[in-house]
């Protein structure tokens, strides 16, 4: 497979997971489905947003003052990528995250905030298994792949910038490719 971190089409998401019982004719369904649908993503980005939001160097980021637009955004995103409505590209075009963040200064510790807030807002949500591990594992790997410069203005001597290629263990789905 040879496909971009953000390819639009059918991916770890859109892939139907197989929840067919023996005998039975239940429809295949979607991460976007096992966790819940669009009121999941509502509330995964507003749980997202309010962590970047208090987390000063991370929202400073952030041009608009307003963080409701890129809430939405990045929920139209995720809801698109994990199997539901294609609403993101018909409103924005191709994806192309990897372009679209060159202008912010992605180091490994901003990488770690905004892992920190998607993770924890995952961890409020308790989302059912294994629609959970999978994004989980999407999130660490999207995350590292955003990762533009390692001049990291904020590293310590005593947590030196680790390079790229030892930084988050190889996912177990590997569904995508990271570059775009
Ligand atoms: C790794 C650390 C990351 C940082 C510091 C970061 C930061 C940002 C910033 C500053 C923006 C601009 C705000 C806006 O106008 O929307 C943005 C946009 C966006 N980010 Fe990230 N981001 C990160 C990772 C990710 C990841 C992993 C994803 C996807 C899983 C993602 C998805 C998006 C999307 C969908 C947009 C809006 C793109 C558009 O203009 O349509 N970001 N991000």
């Amino acid at each position: 497979m040879s496909r971009p971190a953000d390819d639009p089409t059918p991916s770890v998401g859109s892939t139907p997971a197989d929840t067919t019982a023996p005998g039975g004719q239940e429809a295949p369904q979607t991460v976007y489905e096992m966790v819940g649908g669009h009121e999941t993503f509502v509330r995964l980005t507003r749980l997202f947003y309010e962590g970047v939001a208090a987390d000063p160097p991370l929202r400073d980021m952030y041009p608009e003052e307003d963080l409701g637009p890129a809430e939405e955004r990045l929920r139209m995103f995720l809801e698109q990528f994990f199997g539901g409505p294609t609403t993101y590209s018909q409103l924005r075009g191709h994806p192309r995250l990897r372009m679209r963040h060159v202008d912010f200064a992605v180091t490994p510790t901003q990488r770690d905030r905004w892992l920190r807030h998607m993770l924890g807002a995952m961890e409020q949500l308790d989302l059912p298994e294994p629609a959970a591990g999978m994004m989980r594992s999407y999130f660490l790997r999207s995350a590292q792949a955003m990762v533009n410069t390692l001049e990291d203005p904020e590293a310590t001597p005593e947590s030196p910038p680790v390079r790229s290629s030892t930084e988050v263990p190889r996912p177990r789905l590997s569904v995508r490719r990271l570059e775009d």
